[in-house]
């Protein structure tokens, strides 16, 4: 079935390479309808949008008045997904405060159909804090980016910020579109973050879980179509937010919240960096350091990704093994020893991946096969572990 898409172009001077992108769609079989800013059409005309697509295209919000013109509220319903490329740093940052003073914008605050953004600016532009902080904002909203790639720019700076090329977009768009629908009406239990153990009212025992990894998987779940239940340890992470997310401290709560809601879910991941031990009494006081040594004792926490597996067979349950060496040999040996479908091994204590990094890499286990990602970004990390877990998982489903 053709998809339904708006191709929003804004004033950039890779808005040339929208043409091409936009004779690509139509060739891939998308009804693809045309909305400009005021200023792109400085840079590329109307006219040849007209040409490739073979309807009018939009300028501006009040023009309905026209025979075959939509107005803003058809056309947002109308759309299927709406691609913005090029987005610049000005749109982004409108799009980022829900400023609706023209078509383009207007379209993004009242469609409920996904947004893809392909940045194009310079590459001190694309750099700038206020620029990442709405780029952070507006991907925690679920609007997905296609680049920005880096290069030689048209200014004749070199690094990140040049429109991804238009194949390229197409094909993203092409793999988002086939991982859409992939996990629709699955429910997924995630849990993410690390868990805190009080020592006492001022300290605890933690880890150093940032929570992106477990935070991208509820992302690129949600994405595929799932609902999400995301049970999250204490991070500096806004949650998502078509998630049900629930926020908990310890190990037993994780371990709660996690058995009080995990019997109508399809698929288990414990990403979670749970605390492997608690301790034994927590003082109602601050400690006093007068001694030279203090012995805590800890009891063991329950582990909650093997009481998943051991109590819900028909929960598809994955783990992950972080592992600072023998990594294959460890998570193999967690995958038999906890019953588990499927186990994500990532080595911590490397230079770039692993705890805080917005980078790793993972070989994806189970029973009697392995597939191994190179480094690249958590997202899109997460984006091809929900892809393997959903393959998976229906394959589970064939054989039971
Ligand atoms: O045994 P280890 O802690 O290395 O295993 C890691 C996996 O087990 C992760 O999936 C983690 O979420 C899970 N886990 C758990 N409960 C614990 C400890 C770890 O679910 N108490």
């Amino acid at each position: 079935m053709a998809k339904q898409i708006i191709v929003g172009v804004c004033a950039g001077i890779s808005a040339y390479k929208s043409a091409e992108l936009v004779r690509l769609l139509c060739k891939a079989d998308y009804t693809v309808h045309v909305v400009m800013t005021k200023s792109a059409v400085k840079f590329i005309a109307p006219l040849t949008f007209e040409a490739l697509t073979g309807h009018r295209v939009y300028t501006h919000l009040f023009e309905s008045q026209h025979p075959s013109a939509m107005d803003h509220i058809e056309l947002a319903r109308w759309a299927q997904s709406i691609l913005i490329a090029p987005a610049t740093a000005d749109f982004i940052a409108r799009l980022r405060c829900g400023i609706a003073d023209d078509l383009l914008s207007t379209l993004c605050l009242a469609t409920t159909a996904p947004i893809i953004l392909a940045p194009a600016m310079n590459q001190k532009m694309w750099s700038n804090p206020a620029t990442q902080d709405n780029i952070q904002s507006i991907q925690q909203r679920g609007i997905r980016l296609i680049g920005p790639g880096i290069g030689d720019q048209a200014c004749g700076d070199t690094g990140p910020g040049r429109m991804v090329e238009p194949q390229q977009i197409l094909d993203q768009l092409s793999d988002a579109d086939a991982a859409d629908n992939l996990l629709t009406k699955r429910r997924v239990l995630i849990t993410a973050g690390p868990t805190r153990e009080p020592i006492d009212p001022v300290r605890y025992i933690s880890n150093h879980s940032s929570g992106k990894m477990g935070y991208a998987l509820a992302h690129a779940a949600i994405n595929a179509g799932a609902k999400v239940t995301l049970v999250s340890g204490p991070v500096a992470i806004s949650s998502p937010q078509t998630a049900t997310t629930i926020q908990v401290q310890t190990a037993k709560q994780m371990h709660d919240a996690v058995m009080g809601h995990i019997s109508c879910q399809d698929i288990y991941i414990g990403c979670a960096a749970v605390s492997d031990y608690s301790p034994a009494q927590v003082s109602t006081t601050k400690l006093k350091k007068n001694a030279d040594t203090l012995t805590v004792i800890l009891n063991k926490t329950q582990d909650i990704v093997r009481a998943v597996a051991s109590s819900h067979a028909d929960v598809f349950c994955v783990g992950f093994a972080a592992e600072t060496n023998d990594l294959e040999h460890y998570a193999r040996e967690k995958l038999r020893d906890k019953q588990l479908d499927m186990i994500i091994a990532n080595q911590v204590g490397i230079a770039d991946g692993g705890f805080s990094s917005d980078n790793n890499a993972a070989s994806v286990l189970w029973n009697n096969g392995q597939q191994t990602f190179s480094l690249r970004s958590k997202k899109r990390l997460a984006v091809d572990i929900i892809k393997i877990i959903a393959q998976h998982y229906y394959a589970s489903k064939h054989t039971t």
